[in-house]
């Protein structure tokens, strides 16, 4: 810690949405990382505390140690504050050790490089034409034109859901971040959620008897130590696909315009050609760190950074902090797209390092090749409505004016 922490920091309270809206949150976080790298965030609201761990090293340090930190306790303020997560042991990102690592290769087997290779060119296909539909209007919301609709494909192409099927999924997705919305209830979100949960069962059901290449084949026809995964593991695994892939995916393609909307220079880079798109996009998943943290919870007493944090103790990661810590990036509040290296924690680290980063990365260059391509001149038409939580950060809505190329 450098010298006593400022009353504003003290204050913060990093569970409430609103401390992510409206604020100059790139401030906040260096001044976390100058006064208090490592912070005991007080209880509040018959909540506990837990510790902000906001510099790229000691971020990096606790996501590629899985021996003292655990995620079975959950993996987000939300769970974490509660003390448990219902999934634990079962879904993935809250698996430790050796079931997290057997569930992890099984579900790998259907990431193999020909299957990821034609899931690129699906996101490709299917970005460029939904940008060439919209673009047609001039004038359009690009969150609910384009960027919801690419990823939840993805995973369906991943799950090989039926085309049929599609529209059903899109809507149920759409409807468990209700709450995130205006309109949306607490209500409906758990309805959407078991409509799909039980969709997933029944497919899974149905690939048991006729197995293909897809992901959910992997984990119904896979089992861990002899034993098959229950049906609840599987199920819950697909779903985490969604959860882990949908919004996050979106809520980077809408942040890439708002970021090269502010910045006509880099924009001009792009379309120009002198950077290229694998490097834009790295930039683009760092600027707009769509998770802004995950967490764990100490097994045992551990030291972190300058503090000693007791066992039991809830500890969460910034990767919106981490992501611009100036020991790791030169200048980093400069969006800069040709900027190498960039080593950000878009994807977390370690053991749970995303298992859809390949298809993060490519939904991103998808939507910066389809603009580079298709638009001549790109602007905002109006504030964002930016999503409300402590978990995400991005646009729900994003109007915009942009005038196509000439064909
Ligand atoms: C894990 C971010 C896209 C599926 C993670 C983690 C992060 C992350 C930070 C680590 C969580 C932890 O350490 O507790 C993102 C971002 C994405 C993205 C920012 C898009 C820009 C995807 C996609 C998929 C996916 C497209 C699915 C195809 C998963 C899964 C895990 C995970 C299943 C758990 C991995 C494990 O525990 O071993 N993601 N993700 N993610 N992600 Fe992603």
């Amino acid at each position: 810690m450098t010298g006593t922490v400022p009353t504003e920091l003290v204050g913060c309270d990093l569970t409430d949405p609103q401390t992510y809206l409206g604020t100059d949150v790139t401030a906040l976080w260096r001044a976390f990382r100058r006064h208090s790298p490592v912070h005991r965030h007080p209880p509040s609201g018959g909540l506990p505390g837990f510790w902000a761990v906001t510099r790229y090293a000691d971020v990096l340090a606790v996501y590629r140690d899985d021996e003292r930190f655990t995620s079975e306790r959950g993996n987000v303020l939300s769970t974490l504050l509660q003390g448990e997560d219902s999934a634990a042991g079962k879904m993935l990102a809250v698996t430790d050790g050796h079931r997290h690592r057997e569930i992890r290769k099984l579900m790998l087997r259907s990431f193999s490089p020909r299957v990821l290779a034609r899931h690129r060119e699906s996101v490709r296909a299917r970005t460029s034409a939904l940008l060439a539909a919209a673009v047609r209007e001039e004038r359009f919301d690009f969150a609910t034109r384009v960027a919801d609709h690419i990823p939840i494909n993805t995973m369906g192409d991943l799950m090989d859901v039926p085309e049929a099927d599609r529209a059903k999924l899109v809507e149920w997705n759409t409807e468990t971040l209700g709450s995130r919305h205006a309109d949306g209830t607490q209500l409906d979100e758990v309805l959407a959620r078991n409509e799909i949960l039980l969709y997933f069962s029944e497919l899974a059901e149905h690939r048991r008897r006729h197995p293909g290449e897809d992901v959910i084949s992997a984990l119904a026809n896979g089992s861990v130590d002899g034993e098959p995964l229950s049906d609840e593991e599987v199920v819950l695994n697909c779903y985490s696909l969604i959860l882990g892939g949908d919004e996050s995916s979106r809520l980077s393609a809408t942040g890439a315009v708002v970021a090269l909307a502010e910045h006509p220079e880099q924009w001009r880079a792009l379309k120009d050609g002198s950077v290229g798109l694998a490097e834009a996009s790295e930039e683009v998943l760092r600027w707009t760190t769509p998770a802004m943290h995950f967490g764990r919870r100490a097994r045992t007493e551990v030291q972190v950074g300058d503090q000693l944090i007791a066992a039991g103790d809830i500890v969460t990661l910034w990767n919106s902090s981490a992501n611009f810590d100036e020991d790791v990036f030169a200048e980093p509040e400069r969006f800069d797209l040709a900027r190498t290296p960039n080593k950000h924690l878009t994807f977390g680290y370690g053991p749970h390092f995303c298992l859809g980063a390949y298809l993060g990365r490519a939904h991103v260059e998808a939507v910066l090749e389809a603009l580079r391509e298709q638009v001549a001149e790109l602007a905002l038409a109006g504030p964002g409505h930016q999503i409300r939580s402590n978990f995400v950060y991005g646009y729900l809505n994003l109007p915009v004016s942009f005038r196509g190329e000439k064909r």
